[in-house]
C-alpha cells in the first residue's frame, strides 16, 4: 500500500517562527524556497538544492500583489494550493508557509523596501515597481522565517541580483543560493506563464533561448555588443514575438552596461519579450 505524503501548512508569522525555532533548537539548519504557486519542475529543482543545503525547507507560497503593475496578470496568476502543496509533500519539503494577504500586509502597512541601481534597467524599466514589491516581499519572508539558507531561481537572474544586494545591504543572516534554470527539452525555460501560450506559441517560445544561446556564441567570438543585441532583437521579432522588452549583455553581478564593442570579461546577456498573452525572461552566461 503506498502513502502519500501530506505536508503541513503555517498562516501566520507566529506559527512560522515557532516552527523554524523548534528546528534551530534541535541544532538543525532551515532552508526557504519562496514561490508564488503553481509549481513545476523548476520550483521542485529549487526544493531538491534547498535539501541538499539544509536539513528542513519551508516553502512559501504567496502571490504577492506589490510586485503586479496594474496592468498585469494578477488576478489571472495560476493558483492550485492543494496541487501545489501535494507536490512539495512528494518532493521533500517540510513545511508550507501560505499567509494570506492580510498576514503579509496588514491594515497600515507602510514600508517599502527599494534596492536602487541593479533594479533599475531592464525588468526594472519595462515593470515600474516590480522589483519594489519583489524586495519587500522577499525582505519580510526572510525576517520571518529566519531561515539560514534561501534558494531563489537563476532564471529571474535580475531578482537574484536583487535579492543578493538587498541581503547584503540590510545584513540580513542568510546564505543566498541561485538554482540553475530548468529548461523543456527545446530549451524553453520552465515557468508559470507558459501556461498562457497557445499550441503555436508554445512553439515559437524556445526562439528565445536559441537567440540568446547564438548571441552568447557570437560575444565569445568577439563580435561588438551592440550588432549582437541588435541581431537577437531581429531575430525575436521574426519568430512572431509581439514585442522585444530588452536583449542585453550586462556585467553578471551589478548588472552594470557593457561597452558596444567586444566583451573583455564575464557577462550574463538577459532578454525579456511578449508572445501571446505570455512575457517570456530567459538569461544565459556568457
Ligand atoms: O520569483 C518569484 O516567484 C517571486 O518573485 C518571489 C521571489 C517568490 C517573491 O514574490
Amino acid at each position: 500500500m503506498s502513502s502519500v505524503p501530506s505536508l503541513p501548512i503555517v498562516r501566520t508569522v507566529a506559527n512560522l517562527r515557532a516552527q523554524v525555532a523548534a528546528w534551530k533548537e534541535a541544532g538543525e539548519r532551515v532552508g526557504l524556497v519562496p514561490t508564488m504557486g503553481a509549481l513545476h519542475e523548476g520550483h521542485l529543482s529549487l526544493i531538491r538544492l534547498a535539501l541538499a543545503h539544509a536539513d528542513r525547507v519551508v516553502a512559501s507560497l504567496f502571490v504577492n500583489p506589490a510586485q503586479f503593475g496594474p496592468n498585469e496578470d494578477l488576478a489571472a496568476y495560476p493558483r492550485d494550493e492543494a496541487g501545489d502543496a501535494a507536490l512539495l509533500a512528494a518532493a521533500g519539503c517540510h513545511l508550507l508557509y501560505a499567509p494570506g494577504v492580510g498576514e503579509m500586509y496588514p491594515q497600515g502597512f507602510a514600508t517599502t523596501v527599494m534596492v536602487r541601481g541593479v533594479s533599475e534597467p531592464m525588468d526594472g524599466a519595462a515593470r515600474p515597481g516590480h522589483f519594489a514589491g519583489v524586495a519587500t516581499v522577499v525582505a519580510k519572508l526572510l525576517l520571518q522565517s529566519g531561515p539560514d539558507l534561501a534558494v531563489f531561481g537563476e532564471k529571474d537572474y535580475q531578482q537574484l541580483q536583487v535579492i543578493r544586494r538587498l541581503v547584503c545591504d540590510l545584513d540580513i543572516p542568510v546564505q543566498i543560493i541561485g538554482g540553475p534554470t530548468a529548461r523543456a527539452e527545446d530549451g524553453l525555460a520552465l515557468s508559470s506563464r507558459n501556461a498562457y501560450l497557445t499550441p503555436d506559441q508554445r512553439r515559437a517560445a524556445p526562439e528565445l533561448n536559441a537567440a540568446l544561446q547564438e548571441a552568447a556564441a557570437r560575444l565569445r567570438a568577439g563580435e561588438p555588443v551592440a550588432a549582437v543585441e541588435t541581431a537577437a532583437r531581429a531575430r525575436l521579432t521574426a519568430a512572431g514575438f509581439a514585442r522585444v522588452d530588452y536583449v542585453e549583455a550586462r556585467r553578471p553581478d551589478d548588472l552594470g552596461r557593457l561597452g558596444p564593442g567586444p566583451i573583455e570579461g564575464p557577462a550574463r546577456l538577459l532578454a525579456a519579450a511578449l508572445l501571446g498573452r505570455a512575457r517570456l525572461i530567459d538569461n544565459v552566461p556568457v
